[in-house]
């Protein structure tokens, strides 16, 4: 026997937790709507369903949600182990599909949502229903850890009586969902704004398995489509090669993703999701083909403006849960410290390329210089054989000038026409020649800051002359020098 184990004798009380104060903590592990019902049905993959029906009903406090699924469904026996919190030991091997580790998801994942917890199961091996559930009001008025049998949802019995096998998890009593922080319920709209959150998590979270058709969730009737978040299928996606590290127990593998003038509205605002394209750039952690973090750059990177286009896919074996920090929700993974730099060296590369993607295009938006309403900063012709500059007097911000000029007009024509006739053009073509550096094309040292400060001004007033939002971004890649910054416009979006 090692000195770190204790010697057989020395037991003393039994401190079993209380279950009235140890119920209510559960509630408390931190899931959010979507991450809880990602849960429920992580355990419906493990159980085989190839389909599971999610149902949102609006009921004020009677609100209700239903997931049912047509798994194999659970024996008496395994029903009431089920519910059991703790039902297995994080560190036992899990089966290929079994997407569980601890034991806790379905009771943490309801009780994050509502007080009351009813599972109905029936069997393939049995054929028979069986229905058990926790209440979390019994368990705290009585303090003891007691499940209840009771259903009277007589349709549900009859649904799962028509399919050969299958398990519905109902959650009742939802008031972490209906009421509002402050104890208020929420409105109907607001009911069904936070099931449009729901969708848009399993969308992506299952993606692959909805893309392999192993899976379909339908949600209130309505089938989920997947939401790929590498877009492999777009042409303008550059897939990058992948690595693997740990004897191919981990995989990374980068994207960038097209810009948004390459995508159709459609996809555009789906692919961004509600929370928009900057917030979901970074990394993808999957695990056995289930995303556990959609879009985060794990502290390894900032969510950067300029590369909002990078998204990095990481596959993580289950056999790494433990060091890669995987939590009760599956909502975590954090990287072992030693394989930061991996990420670090990796990101930085996509990131690079992310960014590149607005600067290329800053280049195609110049050869759209032949849009004949662009507005150049500066005008050059032809005057009897030689070139002459004027300041074009139609680009916005000397367009505001004049307006604002009043009784100065004068002066700040004058200061134009000064300008125009004084530029130094032959120490600015020998300039030129001697360093070729100003090729045609290429710009003169400015600051980007000066730059930002000019074009918002340009925007302002765009807007102020009834231009929306995008519009005003667009005509920007129009006028003289913004469209030679498009990252810069891409920041003011
Ligand atoms: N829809 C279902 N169909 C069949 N069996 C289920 C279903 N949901 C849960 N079970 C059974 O209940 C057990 C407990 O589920 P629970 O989600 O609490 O823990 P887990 O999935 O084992 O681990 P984790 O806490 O990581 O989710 C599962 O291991 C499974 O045997
Ligand atoms: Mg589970």
């Amino acid at each position: 026997m090692s000195d770190a184990e204790l010697p057989d004798d020395v037991g003393a009380e039994i401190v079993a937790p209380q279950p009235a104060a140890l119920i209510e903590t559960f509630r408390a592990i931190g899931y959010n709507l979507p991450s809880a019902i990602a849960d429920i049905v992580d355990n419906s993959i493990a159980a085989g369903a190839g389909n599971v029906w999610i149902d949102f009903s609006w009921a004020e406090e009677n609100s209700s949600v239903t997931i049912r699924d047509d798994g194999q469904g659970m024996t008496e026996k395994q029903l009431i182990e089920a519910l059991r919190p703790g039902t297995s030991n994080p560190l036992q091997e899990r089966g290929r599909n079994d997407l569980g580790r601890f034991g806790l998801g379905l009771k943490t994942a309801s009780f994050s949502q509502c007080r009351r917890l009813n599972v109905i199961t029936k069997s393939r091996q049995e054929g028979i229903i069986n229905f058990r559930g926790w209440d979390l009001d019994y368990v705290e008025k009585n303090d003891v850890w007691r499940i209840f049998r009771y259903c009277n949802d007589e349709e549900l019995l009859g649904t799962l009586n028509k399919q050969t096998s299958g398990t519905v998890v109902v959650w009742t009593i939802i008031d972490r969902i209906i009421f509002n922080q402050h104890k208020h319920i929420i409105t109907p709209a607001k009911f069904w704004d936070i099931v449009k959150d729901v969708e848009e998590h399993l969308a992506v979270i299952f993606h692959r398995f909805i893309e392999k058709k192993s899976l379909a969730i339908w949600l209130n009737n309505r089938q989920i489509t997947a939401i790929n978040p590498f877009m492999p299928d777009h042409p303008a996606t550059q897939i990058f090669p992948d690595e693997t590290f740990e004897n191919g127990l981990v995989t990374i593998q980068g994207f960038v993703l097209p810009h948004a003038g390459k995508l159709s509205s459609e996809r555009w605002s789906a692919n961004g999701g509600s929370k928009g394209w900057t917030a979901q750039q970074g990394f993808y952690v999957y695990r056995k083909d289930r995303i556990l973090v959609a879009g985060d750059w794990l502290g390894v990177f900032r969510k950067d403006e300029h590369t909002r286009l990078a998204r990095i896919m990481i596959e993580i074996d289950a056999t790494l849960d433990f060091s890669w920090q995987l939590d009760i929700r599956k909502s975590r993974a954090i990287p072992p410290r030693m394989f930061q730099q991996h990420l670090k060296r990796y990101g930085a590369e996509i990131r690079k390329r992310a960014t590149e993607v607005f600067r290329h295009r800053g280049k195609q938006q110049k050869q759209k210089t032949s849009r004949n309403d662009f507005e150049f900063a500066w005008i050059v012709s032809e005057d009897n054989g030689r070139e002459t500059f004027t300041i074009n007097r139609q680009h916005p911000l000397v367009k505001a000038l004049y307006e604002h000029s009043g009784e100065i007009r004068k002066s700040t024509d004058d200061l134009l026409k000064l300008l125009e006739i004084t530029l130094p053009v032959p120490s600015l073509i020998l300039n030129e020649t001697l360093k070729g550096e100003y090729s045609s094309g290429s710009m003169p040292a400015v600051k980007e800051s000066e730059v930002v400060r000019l074009m918002q001004a340009v925007y302002q007033k765009l807007r102020a002359n009834g231009t929306t939002h995008d519009k005003a971004l667009e005509d920007l890649y129009f006028i003289d020098p913004f469209s030679n910054y498009p990252h810069l416009i891409e920041q003011i979006r």
